[in-house]
């Protein structure tokens, strides 16, 4: 542990025992210099971590004060090593605080989820969603009710018959994008207190639905070359109860990494063994640079134990905001639960995009968005090569729009995050992929957007910074 991230956490502990209460004043830096003999600048940073945790805030011109209602994170844990502890999970301050940072417009979105919406094919989406919506029947509130528009699930289950795999409409549940999706399949098969596997590095979402749901995680080391360990999960299913598992087998959310079709197997057969459900979330398929769509774990299953859910959030249209889950054998369940929680996607969006899949040319924008994407990395990766330290180790994914840099051990991709913020770049800090905060120095970085001076210099930006005293923690 960090010397600043020791002294957040030992003030952190004092919250929490209520020595200093709710809305008081925290000491001074001077104080806090004085009593511990930390530099100012570790100072500084165990209050940033502290602000970040939702236990304090500043106050200009006046110092820190504990926030009230104070939620206080456990104690950083090391990174897990199988077979971990199981835990509950609090990542979601951290993650907004990121998310938060990087929304301001001027940004370069290095940091972003998406791609870059010129990317998509927006006025012909706009035509479709414009026709569907003058033909939407008055009766399509009811008709559209989950499991969804009827032709939008059709088009689906045909993408489905292009990679080779029978997916029949009546197990497709139409969701408000992706997130939804995957949300919903979690709630299908737990309870709060199950243990549910995630990986590690991963998609901070599926952890803030851990948090949500009061449910515990168990997180499975992910190669940023190869993906998902399995033999730890193996060890993880002997020696926890887990009920359910979150994992992406293509392009993974921060790696990149894309799991064999061997290891995808081998991965359904174990979960079958133990009979405990998969939630695939496959958000990134379609963004191959392989001819194929590389088969998802479902293409496996023969259980119906895998709930593969996607969206066109990544692919063509984010803000319309569809997704789908293929819910196997909880399909009923996932469906109900849709209709308990928000009734149904919206219907002209989903109409908009039943239109456009049939006669908006879905599969030649496609070939176009990979290209562009394929272009990217190599720019990318040429900046990175050219403007970047040696010794940062980055992914080179087939698909996507992600790659994963490991920097050298002393940087502190949190501190990283922060500067280049203030110098107009964002990107994914490491520690937001973590129930434990780990990989604090890696980051990730997005590819998504069609290449620029600007980008160019972003990337140059964040070179020098990381030759800066506090992020490469010369004070540590
Ligand atoms: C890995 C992953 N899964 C799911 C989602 C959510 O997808 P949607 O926007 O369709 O809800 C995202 C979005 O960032 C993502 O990165």
């Amino acid at each position: 542990m960090n010397r600043y991230e020791a002294l957040a956490n030992a003030m952190a502990r004092e919250i929490r025992s209520g020595s200093i209460a709710a809305g008081s004043r925290m000491p001074s830096l001077r104080q806090i210099i004085a009593q511990h003999g930390v530099s100012q600048s570790t100072a500084f940073r165990a209050y940033y971590l502290l602000e970040e945790w939702g236990l304090v805030r500043a106050r200009e011109r006046s110092g820190y004060y504990v926030a009230r209602g104070a939620k206080v994170p456990a104690e950083k844990a090391p990174p897990a090593t199988p077979p971990a502890q199981s835990g509950s999970v609090d990542i979601s301050d951290l993650v907004f605080s990121v998310l938060d940072a990087a929304k301001h417009p001027g940004i370069v979105p290095l940091g972003s989820a998406f791609p870059s919406p010129q990317l998509f094919p927006l006025p012909r989406l706009a035509r479709s969603l414009a026709r569907a919506s003058r033909l939407v029947s008055p009766w399509s509130t009811v008709a559209d009710l989950p499991p969804g528009n009827e032709q939008l699930r059709r088009q689906i289950s045909l993408r489905y018959v292009g990679m080779g795999l029978s997916q029949p409409m009546e197990e497709i549940v139409v969701t408000n994008g992706a997130l939804e999706a995957l949300n919903l399949c979690l709630m299908a098969v737990t309870r709060p207190g199950d243990v549910v596997a995630v990986e590690s590095p991963g998609f901070y979402a599926a952890l803030q639905a851990i948090e949500r749901l009061d449910l515990r995680a168990v997180e499975i080391p992910v190669d940023p070359a190869s993906g998902l360990d399995l033999d730890a999960l193996a060890a993880a299913l002997q020696t926890h109860p887990v009920r359910a598992c979150w994992f992406m087998t293509n392009f993974q959310n921060p790696t990149g990494a894309t799991l064999s079709i061997e290891k995808k197997k081998a991965l359904v057969e174990l979960l079958a063994k133990h009979d405990v459900p998969l939630i695939e979330d496959d958000v990134y398929g379609e963004l191959h640079f392989q001819p194929e769509y590389p088969l998802p774990a479902l293409a496996f299953d023969k259980h119906g134990l895998v709930m593969h859910c996607s969206s066109f959030s990544k692919t063509l249209a984010p803000g319309y905001r569809i997704g789908w889950a293929c819910a196997g054998r909880f399909t009923d369940k996932v469906q109900r639960l849709k209709l308990m929680t928000t009734l149904s996607a919206s219907i002209p969006a989903q109409a908009g995009i039943a239109d456009y899949l049939q006669y908006g040319g879905y599969d030649k924008h496609l070939r176009k968005l990979r290209a562009s994407l394929q272009a990217q990395l190599r720019e990318m990766e040429a900046a990175i090569a050219r403007l970047l330290p040696r010794g940062v180790r980055v992914t080179h994914p087939a698909g996507g729009y992600f790659v994963w840099l490991e920097l050298p051990e002393a940087i502190d991709a949190m501190q990283l995050h922060r500067l280049a913020i203030e110098r107009g770049v964002s990107l994914a800090p490491g520690p937001i992929f973590s129930a434990s905060h780990a990989f604090t120095n890696c980051v990730r970085l997005n590819f998504g957007h069609p290449w620029s001076q600007k980008v160019e210099h972003a990337i140059r930006t964040l070179g020098e910074l990381l030759d800066h005293p506090s992020v490469r923690g010369a004070d540590r």
